[in-house]
């Protein structure tokens, strides 16, 4: 039998995973509709929706061992580390960031195969102490997936950190309809239950709040780049160029365009199943949006004026707990997004962004494990 490399291992992992949770879904079809919907409806009924729900999380995170899944890496030079909180435009970052790595050429199957996620499921991307990526990109570089907040990343000045913040009541609209079309399908909680347990210290990627706080005390550190996504909507392209300076890279004019285009929102949505999970559960959508509509101010379309008070009341208050002076009424305050969609505003970016970072040394020495990265 033919060796498999550790990019091909993961491909076959994740197809053998799809088949078996697609023959569960066939198997729980009928039970699911004469048992667990109405099972589900009484549950939410009689109020033990939040503490399920709860549970279920606590169970999650174990399981992914949150606090601890970086414990024993030492971050390198080869690192670019993307953490945005859930929901928050991860995949369109790690996807530019991925692309000006490849100077524009970047192929993969899905990207889980190429980029690790050490906070995710365990076996669900490709193992962090795998070093096919970097060592066969043209610049050296690899990206990392992460949702965690700074204080459970490792730190290290050689390497580079993208943070990105959203509004975290989109984050809430954004995360209700993919946790319906990753893992609950007909079973999905009540919005209400959902964003009881999304403000609870139990849900699966943690503090909001935390997440915001942490990076945002190192916004001006050269080797982080602290970015907003309604400031990367509004940037739009000009994004590109401003990452590509801050991991090190000179892209040249038709490399760039090559970045921009395959990172613009129209393009991954023709390429969602490269970013979509497939099916975690049975009651997944195999065909779910990871590119779902991604605007910045529409949390109202879900959301109740009250539900939207409630989320900011809460976020503004953790981060006054945690001490930070975060700028969360200028930013995110109701309306969403609304106050920084100005003219006036364009110039914002370049407060919170670090300064540009030494180049990582071009890979010149083909590596032993020298499969093609992009299989
Ligand atoms: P919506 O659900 O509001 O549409 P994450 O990658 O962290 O899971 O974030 C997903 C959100 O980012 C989704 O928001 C998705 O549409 C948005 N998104 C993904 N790619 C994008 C792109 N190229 N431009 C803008 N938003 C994008």
């Amino acid at each position: 039998m033919t060796q498999l490399n550790p990019i091909q291992a993961q491909q076959e992992k994740r197809r053998q995973d799809d088949q078996k949770m697609a023959l569960a879904a066939k198997i729980l079809w009928l039970p699911t509709y004469l048992l667990f919907v109405p099972m589900f409806w009484l549950i939410e009924k009689a109020g033990l929706m939040v503490p399920l729900f709860t549970k279920l999380n606590i169970l999650l995170k174990e399981k992914t061992q949150w606090e601890t899944s970086f414990a024993g890496y030492e971050p390198t030079p080869h690192d670019v580390i993307v953490s945005a909180y859930y929901k928050s435009g991860t995949n369109w970052t790690m996807q530019m960031a991925h692309l000006i790595a490849n100077r524009g050429q970047a192929e993969f199957e899905h990207v889980h195969d190429v980029i690790p996620w050490p906070d995710g499921m365990p076996g669900y991307a490709l193992d962090i102490q795998h070093d096919i990526v970097w060592q066969n990109t043209p610049t050296g570089l690899r990206i990392i997936k992460s949702h965690l907040p700074l204080d459970l990343i490792p730190f290290r000045e050689e390497a580079r950190y993208i943070c990105v913040v959203r509004d975290p009541k989109e984050v809430v609209v954004s995360g209700y309809h993919f946790s319906r079309d990753t893992s609950f399908g007909p079973l999905t909680p009540s919005l209400d239950a959902f964003i009881d347990v999304f403000l609870s210290d139990e849900f699966l990627f943690g503090s909001w709040a935390r997440h915001a706080a942490t990076f945002w005390a190192v916004r001006h550190k050269p080797n982080v780049l602290f970015l907003l996504y309604p400031e990367m909507k509004r940037l739009g392209e000009a994004v590109v160029p401003w990452m590509a300076e801050f991991m090190g890279v000179a892209l040249t004019p038709e490399e760039a365009a090559l970045v921009v285009e395959q990172s613009s929102f129209a393009h991954m949505k023709t390429i969602n199943h490269k970013f979509y999970p497939g099916r975690l559960t049975p009651w997944s959508n195999p065909n779910g949006q990871m590119m779902r509509q991604g605007k910045v101010g529409n949390s109202g379309e879900l959301l109740t004026a009250a539900q939207q008070k409630r989320i900011d009341a809460h976020c503004r208050a953790e981060l006054t707990k945690l001490g930070s002076d975060f700028p969360y009424d200028t930013l995110f305050a109701s309306p969403s997004g609304r106050e920084i969609a100005t003219e006036a505003n364009m110039a914002r970016p370049r407060l919170y962004h670090g300064l540009r970072h030494t180049a990582v040394p071009t890979n010149t020495s083909p590596s032993s494990d020298n499969s093609p990265p992009m299989a």
